[in-house]
């Protein structure tokens, strides 16, 4: 969604500002804008339609120098992407305002606004809380009061950062249900939404909590609680290199992170697992006690998370021989459900912050599952903080939309996480040093896969002119058709559908022609000569098949029928190293239509607006 980001120092800060909003900028990215206070003289705003490149542009043509700012980069929810929509908000001329997240009362305020006297310039809900906190400044004279009283008023979601003209060596902040984090310098101090944004001024970093509000000053930070009680917040300090927002030799974020994934893979995996064995210590102290009374399990999530979770339940119930349910968040929320007595609630999130994901986990807290797992991105996150039990996915940061090194991270913390529960409920060590050693193999295998780029790549030219595609799989492969389906919607706009194989004929099948490509993974298992019989429906309504399939599986290519050799792996293991190819052919299609392949359109990163 939107990204925020603000700056005191003894230093300009318009260009950290301006590096910030490029590394938030995957989260949104229709318009952009930055307020900077020069002394107590002036406080300056720039607004732009579109990308952060066009504020770089208007800023260089007319800078805001100055040693505190605030700065915007947004996902539109209240009003189109317009400058007069664009963040930062103003009351009067000498208080800005950017906020991520959603005020649910907003009408109502602006309301009791206008019957005061107010004018509104935007259609949004922030331009309601800046003057509100304009208000309340001048019945205050104090801008920390003003926000501690305007946010008493607030329903909804929301991170704030806020500074005033008057008030030249501090910005306001606060946090309720929206991230923000203080990012720790030396003579100077930083918030954003997301670490990423400050990395390259510094690596300390203090996660605000739900209800905390913060006086941000060059050589001191003070936050107080929900309850007014001052705070002390740990400093942790960011782990990856500070390079992982750079494309470095890759033209895109998306494919530098389809690369990275041998590399993240193994680091998910180090420190869990012996030559043979899941050391279940390494996923906490808790971890024993917690799953050793497991009777269920349900998982909550959305998007490519989900997904995630869709092939868990496979190996949840192989495996473990747990029942197991998958449920978006979204749905879940709002809905009645049964409870079943010894229920692990497991939310799977890239981010962290995903709004439905995290309503749900609470509204489970509340509900009495036995205790909440989160499979997580991004330490520090809402959800990890909020969860009994985490497995930390060690993917770095994601920057491109598209999900790709998230999913197959989150797919190896999940069956790491299998084999820990599966190891209580009668899983054989000889089953366990079996799938463990087929984890090991993973990330060589996921390089292999790579080395398929080129052939991917041509094969790619065949869905540039299509508008609609299958993609087909069945058992744990059924979702990894769903993710390559995503994948190549929200990349390149080609409408496309997964089914599992055995339901073709069901319906989908009248969709087959010559102009409806039908992409299939097909490893080699108990269900490939099913698979097969699948395409010969395929092929004889003239449908062109673009087949993954394992060099064992005996497929065979043929007039209209397509097939990519890929390397024999365990059928366990195999939903990690067929979606990467997956993930490779929505990339080509997606480079070859022109379209934005890390931001495409409409989408943000990070959902933490409902
Ligand atoms: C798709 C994609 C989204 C996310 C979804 C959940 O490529 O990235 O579908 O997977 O928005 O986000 P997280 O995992 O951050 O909760």
């Amino acid at each position: 969604m939107c990204g925020i980001v603000g700056a005191v120092s003894e230093r300009d800060v318009q260009g950290i500002l301006l590096e910030g909003l490029r590394r938030l900028e995957y989260r949104g990215y229709d318009s952009a804008g930055m307020a900077v206070i020069n002394g107590e003289s002036s406080l300056r705003r720039a607004r732009e339609v579109g990308k952060v490149a066009a504020l770089a542009d208007a800023i260089s043509a007319n800078p805001l120098s100055g040693h505190l700012g605030i700065a915007h980069t947004r996902w539109a929810t209240h009003g189109e992407p317009s400058q007069l929509n664009a963040h930062p908000h103003m009351s009067g001329e000498r208080l800005a305002i950017v906020h991520n997240g959603i005020i649910e009362n907003y009408q109502e305020l602006r309301d009791e606004l206008k019957t005061e006297g107010y004018v509104f310039t935007s259609q949004t809900d922030t331009e309601v809380v800046a003057h509100l906190i304009g208000k309340n400044y001048q019945q205050e004279g104090n801008l920390y009061n003003a926000v501690k009283t305007s946010i008493t008023r607030l329903r909804g979601a929301f991170a704030l950062a806020v500074v005033h003209a008057d008030e030249p060596d501090h910005l306001v902040v606060c946090r309720e249900g929206s991230p923000l984090v203080v990012g720790v310098g030396i003579g100077e101090n930083f918030i954003a939404s997301d670490q990423l944004a400050l990395l390259p001024v510094t690596d300390r970093f203090m996660f605000l909590e739900e209800g905390d509000i913060a006086d941000i000053r060059k050589d001191q930070i003070k936050i107080h609680d929900r309850d007014g009680q001052a705070v002390e917040r740990t400093i942790t300090r960011f782990e990856h290199g500070s390079d992982s927002a750079d494309k470095g030799e890759y033209r895109h974020f998306m494919l530098k992170e389809i690369y990275e994934q041998p590399r993240v893979i193994k680091a998910t995996m180090e420190g869990r697992i012996t030559e043979t064995r899941v050391l279940e210590q390494a996923l906490g102290t808790s971890a024993a006690n917690l799953l050793e009374n497991v009777r269920h399990v349900q998982i909550i999530a959305c998007g490519t998370s989900y997904h995630a979770g869709m092939v868990a339940r496979y190996w949840i119930e192989d495996l473990a021989g747990v029942p197991c349910s998958v449920e978006v968040a979204s749905e879940f929320r709002y809905r009645k459900h049964v409870i079943q007595p010894d229920t692990l609630f497991l939310c799977i999130s890239q981010s962290g912050e995903t709004a439905d994901t995290l309503a749900a986990l609470r509204q489970a807290k509340k509900a009495g599952f036995r205790a909440a797992l989160a499979i997580c991105n991004v330490p520090g996150s809402s959800l990890v903080r909020e969860s009994d039990l985490v497995i930390m996915t060690q993917a770095g940061p994601e920057i491109g939309v598209a999900s790709t090194k998230a999913f197959t991270t989150q797919l190896t913390a999940l069956l790491i996480f299998t084999l820990a529960l599966a190891r209580h409920n009668g899983l054989s060590e000889q089953k366990e040093a079996e799938i463990v050693q087929a984890i090991h193999l993973l990330p060589g295998q996921v390089s292999d896969v790579l080395a398929l780029d080129a052939e991917i790549e041509a094969m790619s030219k065949a869905f540039m002119d299509k508008n609609h595609s299958l993609f087909l799989g069945r058992g744990s492969q059924y979702p990894v058709a769903m993710e390559g389906a995503l994948k190549l919607k929200e990349i390149s706009y080609i409408h496309a559908e997964a089914y599992p194989a055995g339901e073709l004929k069901h319906g989908p099948l009248a969709l087959v022609d010559s102009e409806m490509p039908v992409v299939t993974v097909a490893p080699n298992n108990d269900l490939v000569e099913k698979l097969k019989s699948n395409l010969e429906e395929v092929r004889a309504r003239g449908g062109e098949l673009f087949v993954f399939a394992d060099r064992a599986a005996d497929v065979k290519p043929e007039e209209g029928i397509h097939v990519m050799q890929l390397p024999s792996v365990h059928e366990i293991t195999a939903p990690i190293v067929y979606t990467v190819p997956l993930q490779l052919l929505s990339y080509h299609v997606a480079v070859l239509k022109g379209t934005d392949v890390d931001q495409p359109r409409n989408l943000a990163k990070s959902v933490t607006v409902e």
